[in-house]
């Protein structure tokens, strides 16, 4: 029987076996999950969300504090249009970020960063300029674009010398997404390496309206195709949402895909950024707790938990600290959400329930993103003597992804009683 390992990912000169790990913000696709999956032969993903915050956390480095201190007179004004962050400053976290990970990369797989559009932080391109500058310098092998239609985005590092040879792919709902891309990437004589088609079922951010559920990722695969089959382009294609077994990948590559990107099957395993607890709420959760709304700053419908303890909390805009929704023009729809809203006879903020801070609660794990299949995952462990769940190794998930047949998801092995170990 066919099995996913029987394909190979072709990308310019180079071959990996075709898993993606997706990107997965903020800090939650970590450099341990990518490497992994880069060690493996694969492809993993660092988020390019937050770095001087993930920079802070990580590397004791004190960016967020820097630019908390530079903008404390501006915390109690409704006005944000004078925050900005130093590009100085960007540079060298993303820098920071991205070079710790190249630094321990092995195996012949491809550690690639995934940067997204939507991310503004008060001055867009000049931010994504910066963002996409410092990741190649940092030596990442790919670039996936994402959460964005990247008009303008090619043209911002179009001079880099490493722009003829990193891969560059983007995330794509619809073939018409695509073709808009391609015809900007074909004035500077730089096709994309690869094309991620994402359907409505991933997690995080949906590149879909309210009517997403009328869309069907096996539908839109195939226009994809034809598409880069009629006009010749060298682009690999490679499906992304809800893919939960290694035959479902089997039944892409069958069509033509080169690889398969997934997220939500790595999001317990001990890699992930999660913290252990919020992986035992992904375990736990049913298909009723999971839904789609529209709480997210970015204005983009987003998978999560219904349980987030970020959903209707009251905290105050973080834009000085944080402000990476920020759009040019210093509005945030969290900003206009939060003053809109009423304050109890006691004068305290009353819960926030259009919007939530999403650069602050992402900061804290309390945004609960999640493919429409983490209902699942407690199929793909064992349960403990004490209830929870046994959290998985990235190795483990990856290798499963490979072999899988007849849909078949393989448990680990238990771990050993601490009396027996003894
Ligand atoms: C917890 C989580 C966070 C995610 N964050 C991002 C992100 O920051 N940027 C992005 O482009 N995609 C993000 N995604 C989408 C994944 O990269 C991936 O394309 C998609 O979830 C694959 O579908 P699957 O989760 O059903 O396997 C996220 C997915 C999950 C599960």
């Amino acid at each position: 029987m066919t099995v996913l390992n029987d394909f190979r990912l072709r990308l310019g000169s180079d071959e990996y076996l075709p898993i993606m790990v997706g990107g997965m913000g903020v800090d939650i696709s970590t450099a341990e999950l990518a490497l992994e999956a880069c060690r493996l032969g694969g492809i993993g993903h660092l988020s390019d969300a937050m770095t001087p915050f993930v920079s802070d956390r990580k590397f004791k480095t004190h960016f967020t504090k820097t630019k908390s201190g530079r903008y404390k007179f501006n915390r109690d004004n409704i006005d944000k249009t004078q925050i900005k962050f130093n590009l100085d400053e960007l540079y060298s976290a993303t820098l920071k970020v991205v070079s710790a990970a190249v630094e321990r990369k092995e195996g012949d797989g491809g550690l690639f960063i995934n940067v997204m559009e939507k991310l503004t932080m008060g001055a867009a391109a000049d931010t994504l300029g910066m963002r996409l500058k410092a990741a190649l310098d940092a030596g990442i092998d790919g670039i996936t674009l994402s959460a964005g239609l990247h008009n303008g985005t090619l043209k911002l590092i179009k001079d880099h010398p490493r722009f003829r040879d990193v891969k560059i792919g983007i995330i794509i709902s619809s073939v018409r997404a695509l073709k808009i891309f391609i015809r900007g990437a074909v004035k500077l004589d730089r096709l994309p390496d690869y094309a991620i088609v994402e359907g409505p079922l991933a997690g995080g951010h949906l590149g879909f309206g309210e009517d997403w559920a009328d869309y069907d990722l096996k539908k839109i695969v195939p226009e994809v195709l034809e598409y880069v089959r009629n006009e010749k382009l060298d682009v690999a294609v490679i499906p992304a949402g809800g893919v939960f077994t290694g035959t479902d990948a089997v039944e892409y590559m069958e069509m033509g895909c080169g690889a398969v990107q997934v997220a939500t099957r790595f999001t317990v395993t001990k890699e992930c950024g999660l913290p252990p607890a919020v992986k035992q709420q992904y375990f736990a959760a049913g298909e009723e707790d999971i839904v789609v709304n529209s709480l997210s700053a970015t204005g983009y419908l987003m998978r999560m938990l219904k349980n987030s303890p970020a959903i209707g909390a009251n905290v105050k805009p973080q834009c000085e600290p944080l402000g990476y929704t920020l759009s040019t023009k210093g509005t945030c729809l969290y900003v206009d959400a939060y003053h809109a809203t009423d304050n109890d006879e006691n004068g305290k903020k009353l819960s926030v329930m259009d919007k939530v801070c999403i650069c602050y609660h992402f900061g804290q794990h309390n945004v609960w993103t999640c493919g429409s299949n983490t209902y699942r995952l407690k199929d793909t462990t064992n349960q403990l003597p004490d209830g929870s769940y046994q959290i998985l190794t990235a190795e483990h998930v990856f290798n499963d992804y490979l072999l899988s047949e007849n849909h078949e998801v393989k448990l680990p092995e238990l771990p050993v009683p601490e009396a027996a170990q003894a």
